[in-house]
């Protein structure tokens, strides 16, 4: 039997919205997207110069912003990916969570009536959202808050969760997925809902990622620190940005129809020998702690 490969993805003609789609990751999904054919309909706070249906140009930690642009996407969504993101600094431990999960959420909640039977929901989390289990009442908490402005309010109460921005608003995405793989909105309606975790990958976040994991600020201290625990264990490499780009235009494809609640690691094994040490330890160790003795 001869495969039509464009079939098999089941892109072609189909809408897709896609955010974060100017740089990286995004950028990578979205060319290999409309390559298959799919009706592009692309979102970033930066011009995005790629041949899509539309590109808005919306700041998405900004509830006003995302709701013009929600009420000019299509009415019908086959699959949605949601990849914007940003690193976290002292002071703007707010904007991350903002960036990195509610608008994501919120995204999804106001888009759900428009994704069709069968459709998908992807998601950029990362490894450093690895544990998301220590998180999870807390995150379900938050997540079953009805209104952007209770959400809001609810970070406000919780600085010592959102201490660690980025970790925690990852966790959040994680937490997300598996909480709602299985409710009614989701499943009555067999739209699958995925995320994947990303190891270290060159983008336009690199410079900010080395200068926020350095307690200094400085971008090559903050470089060997995420070499060193992400990379030197087993002598690896960043990624580019379609090593994890095109995977994800998999997940959220007809390939992938009946996969939903995953959250798939793309990191060489990293996370999977960190959990592999944790399980033969028996320890609460943190994860810089396990990260740190893979590289004994
Ligand atoms: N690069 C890595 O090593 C790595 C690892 C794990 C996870 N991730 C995640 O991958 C995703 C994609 O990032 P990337 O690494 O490709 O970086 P990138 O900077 O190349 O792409 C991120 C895009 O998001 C957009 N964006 C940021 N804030 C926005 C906002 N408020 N409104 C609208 N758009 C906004 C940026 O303009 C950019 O185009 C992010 O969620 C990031 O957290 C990255």
């Amino acid at each position: 039997m001869k495969m039509d490969l464009k079939k098999l993805f089941g892109y072609e003609g189909k809408t897709v919205v896609i955010t974060g789609a100017a740089s990286g990751m995004s950028r990578s999904a979205t060319e290999f997207l409309l390559e298959l054919g799919a009706k592009v309909y692309a979102i970033d706070k930066n011009p995005i110069d790629l041949p899509v249906m539309k590109a808005y140009q919306a700041d998405l930690s900004n509830k006003e912003e995302i709701d013009e642009v929600i009420s000019d996407l299509p009415d019908k969504i086959d699959a949605l990916f949601l990849c914007h993101g940003i690193a976290g600094f002292k002071g703007n431990e707010l904007l991350v969570q903002k960036v990195n999960f509610y608008s994501q959420k919120y995204m999804t909640e106001c888009l759900l009536e428009r994704i069709s039977d069968h459709g998908s929901v992807t998601f950029i989390a990362s490894v450093g959202g690895f544990g998301w289990q220590s998180v999870y009442r807390k995150a379900v908490e938050l997540i079953h808050l009805p209104t952007w402005e209770e959400a809001m309010k609810w970070y406000e109460d919780h600085p010592k969760e959102i201490e660690s921005s980025y970790v925690f608003a990852k966790q959040c995405l994680l937490s997300y997925v598996t909480y709602k793989c299985m409710s009614k909105e989701f499943i009555d309606r067999k739209i699958r809902i995925n995320a994947i975790n990303p190891g270290d990958t060159t983008t336009g976040l690199t410079d900010d990622f080395n200068k926020s994991t350095s307690p200094t600020g400085d971008a090559e201290e903050g470089a060997q620190m995420i070499e060193n625990i992400f990379l030197k264990s087993w002598n690896g490499y960043a990624a580019e940005p379609k090593d994890m780009g095109y995977p994800m235009v998999v997940v959220g494809s007809d390939i992938c129809s009946y996969m939903s609640g995953q959250l798939i690691y793309i990191d060489y094994g990293l996370t999977s020998n960190w959990t592999s040490m944790a399980l033969l330890q028996d320890s609460n160790k943190t994860i810089e702690e396990i990260s740190h003795e893979s590289q004994e």
